[in-house]
């Protein structure tokens, strides 16, 4: 059996699969489940900012209420999702009781406003880190990208500031330079990076005419949407880097683990084929390794990081012109 250990924000993790924040993590039994599966480690299912306000809005005065009584804000009201601040520290006591890997508590934020406090009080309940997902809905046509960046940085700035606990950051994918933006993170303190987080996609019922959620999951040739970034910031950044998006098997995260990155984040191919599927993929992965002769992950990660080479752009570019040209 190959050693398939991975450092991950200065942590050692067993093998490079990390279970995402989702529902597969939201309670003490599940992420049992995710450790009996194999996994690496856990990132607990998100703490919403709605969350932390509803409980502050109860507190407060009137006043503050009415500033912070979004539609999204009373959807979490109205779900019941009643699963407040005080429950989520008791779910990372809870775990951090009974499971071995590591633990990543992980926080949905949308403004700076509301964390530092919090994030203190999830280090004292014992997560080993903490992953912020930080996706706020860009509409605003005045809204400057350097402004939606430094509102990143500043929620980053807030949490990090105090903590001992490493700090990730899970980023969407349609920032203009996400290798600026990288570097910025660890300038405010973060210690990883995961590219990148899916955002919730809206379709269009033709019957009804109506808005519809569109499909959760993602599909399997997603995979190559981080990889790019991937393969161009390894080498170049001292952050770690999670790979996330369409991992469904032992050489997806091959994939990611080739262009350079320390850990892959799976969290759909673990809904449609059950938990148990990680054994399948960590299995995958040492096939792998033994055909290739491979006896860590250390042999193989990053061989195609692009960071390291003196002109990643010239390649892209060659790549980009051989698959047009090819295609005509
Ligand atoms: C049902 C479901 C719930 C999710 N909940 C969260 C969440 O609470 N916080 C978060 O950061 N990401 C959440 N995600 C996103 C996943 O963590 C992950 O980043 C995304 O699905 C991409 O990984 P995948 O391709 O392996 O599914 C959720 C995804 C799904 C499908």
């Amino acid at each position: 059996m190959a050693d398939l250990t991975t450092k991950y924000l200065g942590m050692t993790l067993k093998n490079p699969f990390i279970v995402s924040s989702s529902s597969l993590t939201n309670s003490v039994e599940k992420i049992q489940r995710c450790e009996e599966a194999g996994a690496g480690a856990v990132v607990l299912k998100s703490l919403f900012e709605e969350q932390i306000y509803e409980e502050k809005i109860r507190a407060a005065d009137d006043g503050l209420a009415a500033a912070y009584h979004t539609e999204a804000a009373e959807y979490i009201h109205q779900m019941s999702m009643n699963f407040g601040p005080e429950d989520y520290l008791g779910l990372i006591r809870g775990a951090k009781k009974l499971v071995k890997i590591p633990v990543i508590a992980s926080l949905n934020c949308i403004a700076h406003e509301w964390w530092k406090d919090y994030a203190l009080r999830i280090q004292k309940a014992g997560a080993d880190a903490l992953e912020l997902n930080i996706s706020f809905l860009i509409h605003d046509p005045e809204d400057a990208s350097e402004e939606i960046e430094e509102r990143v940085l500043k929620i980053v700035r807030a949490v990090a500031a105090d903590l001992k606990i490493p700090v990730a950051v899970k980023i969407g994918p349609y920032y203009t330079n996400t290798a600026r933006l990288v570097k910025k993170l660890q300038l405010k303190g973060a210690a990883g990076v995961v590219l990148f987080n899916r955002f919730y996609q809206v379709d269009i019922d033709t019957d009804t005419m109506e808005l519809k959620p569109g499909y959760l999951l993602t599909p399997r040739e997603e995979v190559t949407l981080a990889l790019r970034w991937i393969a161009l910031l390894a080498g170049r950044t001292k952050l770690s880097i999670a790979g996330s998006g369409g991992v469904y098997s032992g050489e997806d995260a091959v994939k990611y683990l080739l262009a350079g990155a320390d850990a892959v984040q799976v969290c759909s191919a673990l809904y449609k084929n059950r938990i148990e599927h990680l054994k399948t993929m960590t299995a995958e992965m040492n096939v792998w390794m033994k055909k290739k002769g491979f006896a860590s992950i250390d042999d193989f990660r990053g061989k195609l990081a692009q960071g390291k080479k003196s002109d990643p752009e010239s390649w892209e570019r060659q790549q980009y012109i051989k698959a047009l040209v090819g295609l005509e």
